[in-house]
Parts: structure tokens; sequence; C-alpha cells
């Protein structure tokens, strides 16, 4: 099913590689965050397609494509590509558990990420699509290391420890790819309207306990990052 439907950065901008209208593929764009991501792409002008399972969960808006589908299945990635071939993709995808609680069940597949990164990452190959921008956590890959001990207790001993799995799962799927990419990891999610991000040198050390970053600073940090080449085959750690 098929409907038709500036940003205030505190990096010092490199150069954008091309000022056209360009086309953005969106994974996970019924999330929270991949909800801002759309309205950020589509304020700056640009086009987004958005490959949800349930295309009710997203408006109808000028510049948006909507294509029902899953990135666990390559024929639904492979519809969303012959509709309009994206520029660059971006995934903000999670893994779900029946609540918000560190301790609640999880309830997608162990693999879900991972499976859909390596899913889109090879249709983008046959698509010739070079870029990908993957938001992930503070903590997943070589951030691990860096965050407070007591943050590592929380994470290792509940059931957010599957997410942090499958974060890391579909890091080796993205960097084996060889594709262009960035893995955004920031810290707690809020909901407040701060924009302006920190950028954490050495994966996120001296990121304390309180360390937050507002859903639309990171929807705007992940369209610039996908938009710029200053992150590519890096792993930015933020905060507000
Ligand atoms: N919460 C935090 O404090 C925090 C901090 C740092 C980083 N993060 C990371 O930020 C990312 C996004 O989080 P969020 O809160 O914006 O996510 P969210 O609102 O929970 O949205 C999750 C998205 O993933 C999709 N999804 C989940 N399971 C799926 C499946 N089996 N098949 C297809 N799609 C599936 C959902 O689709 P449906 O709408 O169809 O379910 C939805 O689009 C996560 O990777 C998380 O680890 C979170």
């Amino acid at each position: 099913m098929i409907q038709r439907a500036l940003i205030n950065c505190t990096y010092q901008h490199t150069p954008i590689p091309s000022l056209r209208n360009m086309r953005f593929l969106v994974i996970g764009g019924s999330g929270r965050t991949g909800k801002l991501v759309i309205d950020n792409i589509l304020k700056r002008g640009h086009q987004v397609t958005a490959l949800v399972r349930n295309p009710k969960s997203l408006g109808e808006e000028l510049g948006l494509d909507i294509v029902k589908g899953t990135p666990l299945n390559a024929f639904d990635i492979r519809n969303a590509f012959s509709l309009a071939v994206p520029d660059v993709v971006i995934v903000t995808l999670s893994a779900l558990r029946a609540t918000d609680s560190p301790f609640a069940a999880p309830i997608s597949p162990p693999r879900m990420m991972a499976d859909s990164n390596a899913n889109v990452a090879h249709i983008m190959k046959e698509f010739g699509v070079g870029k990908i921008v993957v938001l992930q956590a503070y903590g997943a890959g070589a951030s691990w290391e860096n965050m407070p001990c007591a943050m590592r207790l929380l994470m290792s001993k509940s059931n957010m420890t599957f997410s942090y799995e499958d974060h890391n799962l579909a890091e080796k799927e993205i960097r084996d790819s060889g594709l262009t990419f960035v893995l955004v990891r920031p810290s707690r999610l809020v909901e407040t309207d701060v924009i302006e991000v920190r950028e954490w040198p050495k994966d996120g050390k001296g990121v304390g306990l309180m360390g937050c970053a507002s859903r639309i600073s990171v929807a705007n940090f992940l369209v610039t990052a996908a938009l710029e080449t200053k992150w590519d085959g890096t792993a930015p750690v933020i905060t507000n």
C-alpha cells in the first residue's frame, strides 16, 4: 500500500554533498524518534519514503510516501526502493519490550535490528545506495566501557541487555557491509525541546549518569549526519 502524500545545529557544517532535493528512506518511521526524523527531513524540503508495518501510524504529508511492510522481509524493502531509490537510509528501529520498564519482557525477535539492518544493507547494494545512518544507544559497541558502572549494571542485569546485544550485532552487520555508515549513540532519550547537542569524543568517555538527549535533537542530528560527510565511518556519542 502506497500513500502519496533549517535547522539549528551547533556543529560547524561540512559541505552538504548536494543541495538538490534528496530522497530519504526511513526504517522505523512509526516510532517516537522515527516520526521526528520524518518531520525534520520534510521541514528541510527533502522527500521521504517510510517503510512501516502499520501505515495508519503516520499521517499523510506532502513529500512523504508510506510503504507497508517490515525490514525483516527483503521483499518489502525492495518495494520501498522500487517506489523511489533513496539517496540515503536512516534506521530508527528499537527492540521492543512489553513496556518501557528495563525489566519488561522483550517482545521483538532477538536479532530484529541486526537482521533488519543486514536486509536493508543488502538491498542498498542491489540498488547502488551508499550511505546508512543508524540510531543506536550510548553503551553499544565501544562506548560500553565508558558507561558509568551503575548504568552498565542496570543494562546488563535487566532486559535492556537484549537491546544492547541486538545493537552490537547490528553494528557488525553494518560494518561488514562495506557501506558508508554513521552509528549514532545518544544517552537516555527525553521529551524536551532542546536542539543543541554535545558530541563526546573517545566513545562517550565522561558522559555522566544524568546524561540525556531530547528525541528532537537526536532526530536533527541523524538527518544532519545523513546529509553531511563529517561523521561518515564513525559512531558518535551525543547528549544535550
Ligand atoms: N529510550 C531511550 O532512552 C534510548 C536511549 C538511547 C538510544 N535509544 C535507542 O533509540 C532507538 C529508537 O527508540 P524509540 O524509542 O524511538 O523507538 P520506538 O518509539 O519504540 O519505535 C520503535 C520502532 O521500531 C519498529 N519495530 C519494532 N519492532 C519491530 C519489528 N519486529 N519489525 C518491524 N519494526 C519493528 C517499530 O515499528 P511499529 O510501530 O510497527 O511497532 C517502531 O517504528 C532504539 O534503538 C533505542 O535503543 C533509546
